[in-house]
């Protein structure tokens, strides 16, 4: 049954913000982050130590917004200090090498109420800014989508909205209002040009819309314009044909590649009939993505939607799917549903859905959640929170727009700076940013600068930042960092025990 809340009846949801009290803060470095807080992990997930999950973390009380990696202990890995805010970040392959990728600008990235405006980039492993990929004309780079398409990997699929005037008489709106274009782009990623450029307004009927003009008003100026179709994400199939997930139509559409839409799947005038007793229906999804040989589509289905300020809550829970498509017989039954666990409640926004070698990471959006599956059974092997228990933007909190996996088998991170390193009150702190491959830190004194090779002791890295008594440390020290293998991975400035000032690189 669908259930409207009102404005004010969803800011009085809205709690103070109380959980920046819960930012972890460290000595050798300044970065304030909300910790990944583990709620449940089975003992064989992740036995190695080598899983890595990607988000961007965000919302009013996120102080220092970055795109951050975890590990699978909630223990930092990476956080940029420099970069701000981001959506999207994951691990992609362009031309044959892995970079982080990443959205990056300004708009209410936190809520998804609004698109953003800004630009793509991709990092190296040393964390670089290597290239930048823009839709262009007209309107900027909008945060939902940049996937980098297989098999070629050399080309990008980007989102933009841009304001147009249209007439919205038909759906209860002014003659002279405003239309919000949703539009698609295939950029080459070298060179910038336009390969595909597709927009809603001149192949979606503006009735598929569940955007409600009498609810939302909106359509009355260009920075208020009508938002009816709201496309989050792309797919391209083997054969060049485009899949898009269009929110406020709750519909997912395969594009021919000469633009004609071939099918909809979901929404008023789906194309598909539902088979077996699952539940293939979804609302307000996100991240629709191809699978098993695209015989198979994945999604999240998040239950509920925003529309301007008004919250539509359709489903009690927010769940990732598989759906079977039969293209033929156009028929349509559910394959698996990722249920959580401990956390569980409908999105209004935002969320992902990725296979990772035999699970699956379901990114929960405007809630801050993240449930690792066994990809066939669906069990939840983990389950995860990034802020306190139970945070969620229905209770004032973190957003986190998809979540990605990674792992130190693929990913090395290089950081160009040096470990990071503080004194405080006889110890030695020592953090370096980024590091994927640290397995252990020497420290090292000496009684004079230049001096400073006498081996203190050694200890394992207990975390994004390991603690060691600096008893036998004379009057300057440094700290080596060291991978399993032993081979010294960096090390860090010299530092004066005395007042732990920098003395040298
Ligand atoms: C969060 O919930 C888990 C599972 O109920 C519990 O073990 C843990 O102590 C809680 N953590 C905090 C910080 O409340
Ligand atoms: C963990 O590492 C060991 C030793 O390298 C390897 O044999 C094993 O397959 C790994 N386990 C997983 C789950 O990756
Ligand atoms: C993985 O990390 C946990 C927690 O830090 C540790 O107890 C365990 O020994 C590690 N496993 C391996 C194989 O390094
Ligand atoms: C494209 O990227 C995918 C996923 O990372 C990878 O499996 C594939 O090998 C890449 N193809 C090329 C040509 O680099
Ligand atoms: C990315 O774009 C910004 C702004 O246009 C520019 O300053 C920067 O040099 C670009 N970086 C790369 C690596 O292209
Ligand atoms: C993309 O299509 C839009 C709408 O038709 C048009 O205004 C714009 O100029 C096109 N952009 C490019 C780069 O072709
Ligand atoms: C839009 O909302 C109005 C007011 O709640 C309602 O009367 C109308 O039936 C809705 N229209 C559609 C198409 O759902
Ligand atoms: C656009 O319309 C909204 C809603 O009525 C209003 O709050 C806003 O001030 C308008 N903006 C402009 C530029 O007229
Ligand atoms: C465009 O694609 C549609 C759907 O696949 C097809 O029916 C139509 O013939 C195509 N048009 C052209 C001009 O190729
Ligand atoms: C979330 O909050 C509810 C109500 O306070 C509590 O019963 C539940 O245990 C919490 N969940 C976790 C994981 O702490
Ligand atoms: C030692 O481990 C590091 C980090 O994993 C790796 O880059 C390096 O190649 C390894 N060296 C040897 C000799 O195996």
């Amino acid at each position: 049954m669908r259930n409207y809340i009102s404005a004010a009846a969803f800011a009085a949801l809205l709690s103070p913000p109380v959980l920046a009290l819960y930012e972890r803060n460290y000595h050798s470095t300044s970065l304030a982050i909300q910790p990944l807080n583990i709620l449940e992990r089975a003992a064989s997930y992740d036995p190695n130590n080598t899983t890595l999950f990607l988000v961007c973390p965000q919302g009013e009380v996120v102080s220092q917004p970055a795109p951050t990696i975890y590990d699978s202990h909630g223990e930092l890995v990476w956080a940029s200090p420099n970069i701000g805010l981001c959506d999207d970040l994951n691990y992609q392959t362009y031309n044959g090498q892995g970079y982080l990728t990443m959205w990056v600008g300004s708009g209410n990235g936190a809520t998804g109420l609004q698109t953003g405006s800004g630009t793509a980039i991709m990092l190296n492993s040393n964390y670089e800014i290597v290239q930048n990929v823009s839709a262009v004309n007209p309107g900027l780079t909008d945060l939902h989508e940049f996937h980098i398409v297989q098999p070629e990997n050399r080309t990008a699929l980007v989102t933009a909205f841009n304001p147009i005037p249209l007439d919205l008489t038909s759906v209860g709106g002014l003659a002279n209002g405003w239309y919000l274009n949703s539009i698609i782009q295939e950029v080459d990623i070298a060179t910038g040009r336009i390969l595909f450029n597709w927009t809603s307004v001149d192949h979606i009927a503006l009735a598929e819309s569940y955007n409600n003009i009498s609810v939302t008003g909106e359509g009355t100026n260009s920075s208020f314009a009508w938002d009816p179709v709201h496309i989050n994400s792309i797919d391209k199939d083997r054969e060049g044909n485009y899949l898009i997930s269009a929110r406020n139509c709750q519909t997912i559409y395969k594009l021919d590649k000469n633009g004609t839409i071939i099918w909809r799947l979901g929404g008023k005038t789906s194309d598909f009939k539902a088979q077996g007793e699952g539940d293939t229906q979804f609302h307000w999804q996100h991240h629709v993505r191809w699978r098993e040989d695209e015989t198979q589509i994945s999604v999240f289905d998040d239950g509920a939607g925003v529309l301007d300020t008004t919250v539509v809550i359709d489903e009690t829970v927010a769940t990732g799917k598989y759906l079977e498509l039969d293209q033929t017989t156009m028929t349509v039954s559910l394959v698996q549903r990722y249920f959580p666990t401990l956390n569980t409640g409908p999105s209004f926004a935002e969320g992902s859905i990725e296979p990772y070698g035999n699970t699956v990471i379901v990114g929960y959006g405007s809630n801050p959640w993240v449930t690792a599956h066994d990809l066939d059974s669906g069990d939840v092997l983990f389950s995860a929170v990034i802020g306190p228990n139970n945070s969620s933007l229905w209770l004032g909190g973190i957003s986190n727009y998809r979540v990605f996996q990674t792992s130190t088998l693929e990913f090395v991170g290089h950081p160009t700076q040096p470990p990071a390193v503080a004194i405080s009150d006889g110890d030695v702190y020592v953090s370096w940013n980024g590091a994927t491959h640290v397995s252990s830190y020497t420290l090292l004194t000496g009684s004079t600068a230049s001096t400073v090779t006498k081996k203190v002791t050694s200890v394992v890295k207990t975390g994004f930042e390991t603690k060691m008594s600096m008893l036998g440390g004379d009057a300057f020290i440094s700290v080596t960092a060291l991978a399993a293998n032993g081979t010294t991975l960096g090390k860090s400035a010299v530092y004066r025990t005395s007042d732990g000032s920098i003395v040298s690189r």
